[in-house]
C-alpha cells in the first residue's frame, strides 16, 4: 500500500503534550562542555581547558562573533564541577571560587550581553556522577530558585546517585520548582537513561508534560563506536521513540562531537544527518576555538540546520535496511518537503545505492531533490523515476525533497505557502554558482 505524506503526518503528529513553559518549540542549539573538557579542574596546568568561566566565555565569543548564534546555536550550557565541594552556609551550591570567580550570575549577565543562553547542569541524588553536591529532594526548590535568581536560562538535570523511586519524585518536583520561580528555564531530564530508556518503564507521557528533553540512553563518547552504537539504539527502538517527540519536548542522544578527533569527515557528516532526521539538539561538545573549516562547515551547514529546526518538529525515522548494508532515513517536513538519508554501513568503497521516491513511500508527482552536502538540486519527473546515489564508506548523502507539482498545481490560488520562493529553490536552480548555494537562508 502506498501511504501518502499526508497519512505519515498525522500519525506522527500524535504526541505527547509539551511542558507548558512554550521553550524549545524547535530542538534547542548551542554547545556544552562536557564531552570534550570532561571534569578537567586543572586550571593551573591546562588554564585553557579546564571547567572555568573563562572557558565559558571564550566559548560564548565564539558563538557570537563566528556566525554560530545567528544560525541558532545559542545556548552555552555548564556541565558537571563546576560547583565548590561545598554548599554555602545557606545550603546554596556555589560555584568553585578559583575556576568562576565572577560567579554564575555574572557570567549569565555575559552571555546574555551577547544575546545567548546560559545553561547549567545539576545532579538529583547526593553527588554529581563527577562526585560533587548533589541536589537532594529537600534541595530541589533552593537550587531551582538559585537558578533563576543567577538568571540561568537551561538546566541539565542529571541522575547520578539516586534510586529509581527517588527519581520518580525528583524529576517532576523540579520540573514544578523551575516553574515556580517564574523564570523561563528549559528543562533536560535524565531520568530515562537511568531507567533503561524505554517503555513500561519510562513514561513518555509524563516526560513530555514535565521536560523540554530527556536524555534516553549511554553518553557520547569520541569515537564512531560509539555514535554509531547510540543511532542504531535510537532507531532500533524507534517505535517507541519517535512519536513521543515534538515541540517542546525532545528525544536527546546526547551531544554532537564534530570537530574533536573520533570521526572521519565522512562520519561527521553522518552524525549531523542522522541526529538531524532524529530532530535532536544540536548541542556540540567540541573545542570552538580550534576549529577546523570542513567541521565548521558541516556544523553551519544552512540547508541541515532548516531541516534540524522544521516548525513540524517531527522525529524521522529509518524506512529500509538494504542487504547491501545501505539503510534509507526520513523526516517529513513543513510545506509537504521532507528529508532522506542514505546511509552506508559499508567498509569497502563508495557504493552506487539505485532506488526511487516511489520505492520510498512518495507519492506520485514530480520532485525536486536538493543535495545538502554538495549543493546540487536534481529534477525527478517522475516519483518512479529511478536515480542513483554513492554513498561513501560510514558516510551519508543527505537530500531535501521537495514536490514541485504540489506546488505548480496552487501556484496563485493564494492558498498555499509559496515555500519554492522561500527558499529560493528556482533561482538556484537558474543563477546559483554550484557549490555556493543559498537554498536555505
Ligand atoms: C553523566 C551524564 C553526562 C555528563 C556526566 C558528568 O554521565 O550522562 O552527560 O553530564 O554525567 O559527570
Amino acid at each position: 500500500m502506498k501511504v501518502s505524506p499526508g497519512i505519515f503526518l498525522l500519525a506522527f503528529a500524535a504526541a505527547t503534550s509539551a511542558l507548558d513553559n512554550g521553550l524549545m518549540r524547535t530542538p534547542p542549539m548551542g554547545w556544552m562542555a562536557w564531552e570534550r573538557f570532561r571534569c578537567n579542574v586543572d586550571c593551573e596546568n591546562d588554564p585553557k581547558n579546564c571547567i572555568s568561566e573563562a572557558l565559558f566565555m571564550d566559548m560564548a565569543d565564539r558563538l557570537a562573533e563566528d556566525g554560530w548564534r545567528e544560525l541558532g546555536y545559542d545556548h552555552v550550557m555548564i556541565d558537571d564541577c563546576w560547583t565548590s565541594m561545598q554548599r554555602d552556609k545557606d545550603g546554596r551550591l556555589q560555584p568553585d571560587p578559583h575556576r568562576f570567580p565572577g560567579g554564575i550570575a555574572k557570567l549569565a549577565r555575559y552571555l546574555h550581553e551577547r544575546e545567548l543562553k546560559l545553561g547549567i547542569y545539576a545532579d538529583f541524588g547526593t553527588h554529581t556522577c563527577g562526585g560533587y553536591p548533589g541536589t537532594t529532594l529537600d534541595k530541589i526548590e533552593t537550587d531551582a530558585q538559585t537558578f533563576a535568581d543567577w538568571k540561568v536560562d537551561f538546566l541539565k538535570f542529571d541522575g547520578c546517585y539516586s534510586s529509581p523511586k527517588e527519581q520518580e519524585k525528583g524529576y517532576p518536583l523540579m520540573s514544578k520548582a523551575l516553574n515556580a520561580t517564574g523564570r523561563y528555564i528549559g528543562y533536560s531530564c535524565s531520568w530515562p537513561a537511568y531507567q533503561g530508556g524505554l517503555p513500561p518503564n519510562i513514561n513518555y507521557t509524563l516526560l513530555g508534560e514535565i521536560c523540554n528533553l530527556w536524555r534516553n540512553y549511554d553518553d557520547v563518547q569520541d569515537s564512531w563506536t560509539s555514535v554509531l552504537s547510540i543511532a542504531d539504539w535510537f532507531f532500533s527502538n524507534q517505535n517507541q521513540l519517535q512519536p513521543v517527540a515534538g515541540p517542546g519536548h525532545w528525544n536527546d542522544p546526547d551531544m554532537l562531537i564534530i570537530g574533536n578527533f573520533g570521526l572521519s569527515p565522512d562520519q561527521s557528516r553522518s552524525q549531523m544527518a542522522l541526529w538531524t532526521i532524529m530532530a535532536a539538539p544540536l548541542i556540540m561538545s567540541n573545542d570552538l576555538r580550534t576549529l577546523t573549516s570542513e567541521a565548521r562547515n558541516i556544523l553551519q551547514n544552512k540547508a541541515i540546520i532548516a531541516i534540524s529546526q522544521d516548525p513540524l518538529g517531527i522525529q524521522g525515522r529509518r524506512l529500509l535496511q538494504e542487504k547491501s548494508r545501505i539503510e534509507v532515513f526520513w523526516r517529513p517536513l513543513t510545506n509537504s518537503a521532507s528529508a532522506l538519508v542514505f546511509f552506508s554501513r559499508r567498509t569497502d568503497m563508495p557504493y552506487r545505492y539505485q532506488s526511487s521516491l516511489d520505492r520510498l513511500n512518495y507519492t506520485a508527482g514530480l520532485y525536486d531533490v536538493y543535495d545538502v552536502f554538495t549543493g546540487e538540486v536534481l529534477s525527478l519527473p517522475s516519483h518512479t523515476t529511478p536515480f542513483t546515489v554513492s554513498i561513501n564508506p560510514s558516510g551519508v548523502v543527505m537530500w531535501y525533497v521537495y514536490p514541485v507539482t504540489h506546488h505548480k498545481l496552487t501556484e496563485g490560488a493564494g492558498r498555499y505557502p509559496n515555500v519554492r520562493r522561500k527558499y529560493r529553490m528556482s533561482s538556484l536552480k537558474h543563477s546559483q554558482p554550484k557549490g555556493e548555494h543559498h537554498f536555505f537562508t
